[in-house]
């Protein structure tokens, strides 16, 4: 199993504010209004996501769902509500990460999208995560959500690219070191 976090910060590292807003996230307008900084690649490239229950109520209230058909995980230790029309794709999981990693594949999954920055911090520690995508808006927010934590243990990382984009956004692929 193999699993990958595609996600974006504030130069300060905060991927929502601290009442969840992520309306820094979009920045001024781009040069390139059809840059999607490689996401529908990435994301044809993962079987199923695996996220957070604030990140799914996040996505819940855009209203619009955007991952269409693939499987997305919930993790959540409280009953969460699924909406009838998301019944199809959408379960909920109770479990640690790696219990996580099992089911699914087990279920025949093997690149996992992990979201959100609670469960990536969960998902890091575990040591399940290969690979970070992280695209850095040029903007400091003073205080958020962060997208690391505490560890117990340094993790190594090696840098693998960086880009940057017209619209200010700086793009960096680690892989986690083993
Ligand atoms: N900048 C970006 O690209 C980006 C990407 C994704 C999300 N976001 C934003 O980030 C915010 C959410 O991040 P977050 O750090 O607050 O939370 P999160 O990771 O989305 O959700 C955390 C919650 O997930 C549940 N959870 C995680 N791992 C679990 C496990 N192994 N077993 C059981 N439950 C588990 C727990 O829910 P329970 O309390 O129910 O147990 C935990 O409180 C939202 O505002 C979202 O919009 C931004």
């Amino acid at each position: 199993m193999k699993a990958s976090v595609f996600i974006a910060t504030s130069l300060d590292g905060y991927i929502a504010r601290e009442n969840g807003d992520i309306d820094f996230l979009s920045g001024d307008a781009s040069p390139n209004p059809d840059e999607d900084y490689g996401f529908q690649t990435f994301f044809d490239s993962v079987d199923a996501l695996v996220m957070g229950r604030h990140s799914f109520e996040k996505v819940l209230s855009f209203g619009e769902w955007p991952y269409r058909v693939k499987p997305v995980f919930v993790l959540s230790s409280k009953h969460v509500a699924i909406p009838d029309e998301l019944s199809d794709r959408v379960e909920v999981m109770s479990c640690s990460p790696a219990e996580c990693c099992s089911l699914l594949a087990k279920r025949g999954m093997d690149h996992l999208y992990i979201d959100g920055g609670n469960t990536v911090q969960r998902f890091l520690q575990a040591g399940l995560i290969q690979t970070l995508i992280i695209t850095t808006i040029p903007v400091l927010i003073g205080s958020g959500i962060p997208l690391f934590g505490s560890l117990v243990h340094d993790i190594k990382l090696k840098h693998v690219h960086t880009q940057h984009f017209d619209s200010g956004l700086v793009q960096s692929r680690y892989e986690v070191i083993a």
